[in-house]
């Protein structure tokens, strides 16, 4: 049985291709600074979106994490959508290893405006409160069904930034999947942050790791909490030789994934299916009644999706979704969804 694998764009393997790369890659100790493919990586990475300084973490969530922890001292605030991927997913953090205090901004599709942020800032000197001192963004939004930022949405969260004397950090887990749909180059999302780091390991296809980049002064504070996270990989360039290769060589691929979501939802909204939100990318939501027991019966023909609550399905493209399993896709779906409603 054809196995096709919708639950995330992490599940996606490296291909021939990046495996022998991997498999020449120079490495040596990162730790010491000798790696010479996690330097290459870290320099192209700072360069692509203009930032002095780069740095390659195992994870997304180390990488937000060690960014929160460059900008900003225990008992400050940090403010950020309700639905970030910080604030849900990564257990946390921000209070147990930061000792910071999250609020949050109702959003929607994962954004917010420049005015909900700035009700949420506190800046007086009253011993009762809480200072803030970053804001974070994420783009694409995961829980907001992939969507991406308009940029004069993004600039102005970065003048309220300047205006208020506080950092901005932006997850971009997907970032380049925002600017292959907005056709917006990432330096530009860049320009509007202090700090922004991407995953290598999502749609862009490497088996792991993200990159933060920054100032030279903000990265060398995150290369310390790095360490101090048990991030320090040593001979991380396998890693570093993946990911380069994949921004060198995949980017441009998102475009595919975000083309065959569109196809998907066209097929399937055909049929009476509901999309809870927009998905310009590579991110959908479906409605449906019991999706647990929708995503077993899908599951059973070979078709992997995550149940998210009790009526709503997700379903992500990536680069081991081609033509042929996208058709295969919404065959199956036709026929579980079909036999659910009747
Ligand atoms: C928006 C967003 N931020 C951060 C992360 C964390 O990345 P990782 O799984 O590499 O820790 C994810 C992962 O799905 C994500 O979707």
């Amino acid at each position: 049985m054809m196995r096709i694998d919708l639950r995330s764009d992490t599940v996606t393997k490296p291909s021939g291709a990046m495996r022998k790369i991997m498999a020449s890659a120079e490495v040596g100790d990162d730790v010491y600074g000798e790696d010479p493919s996690v330097n290459r990586l870290e320099a192209y990475a700072a360069e692509l979106l203009n930032k002095e300084a780069g740095l390659l973490l195992p994870t997304g969530t180390m990488a937000n994490l060690v960014a929160y922890l460059a900008q900003t001292r225990p008992g400050e605030t940090l403010i950020m959508s309700e639905g970030a991927h910080p604030f849900h997913y990564e257990h946390a953090n921000v209070a147990m290893v930061g000792g910071l205090l999250v609020r949050t901004i109702p959003d929607i599709f994962g954004k917010f405006t420049a005015e909900k942020a700035a009700a949420q800032i506190v800046l007086e000197d009253d011993p009762h409160l809480s200072i803030t001192t970053l804001i974070s963004v994420e783009n694409t939004t995961n829980r907001g069904g992939g969507a991406c930022w308009d940029f004069h949405e993004f600039e102005a969260i970065a003048a309220l930034c300047r205006k208020n004397k506080l950092r901005l950090h932006c997850d971009g887990a997907r970032l380049f999947n925002a600017c292959v749909a907005t056709n917006i180059e990432a330096r530009y999302f860049a320009q509007c942050c202090d700090t922004v780091c991407f995953c290598l390991s999502k749609g862009l296809g490497a088996p792991a790791g993200s990159v933060l980049v920054g100032t030279r002064e903000t990265i060398h504070r995150a290369r310390r909490y790095r360490k101090m996270l048990g991030g320090g990989m040593r001979q991380a360039g396998v890693i570093a030789a993946a990911g380069l290769y994949a921004l060198e060589h995949q980017m441009d691929d998102l475009r595919n994934d975000h083309e065959r979501a569109r196809r998907f939802r066209r097929a399937l909204e055909a049929e009476g299916n509901i999309f809870a939100l927009p998905s310009p990318t590579n991110i959908l939501y479906m409605q449906i009644a019991n999706a647990d027991a929708a995503a077993a019966l899908l599951a059973d023909r070979g078709v992997l999706v995550l149940a998210h609550g009790r009526d709503l399905m997700r379903v992500v493209f990536h680069r081991d979704i081609d033509d042929a399993a996208l058709e295969r896709a919404i065959e199956i779906f036709k026929q579980v969804l079909g036999n659910a409603q009747n």
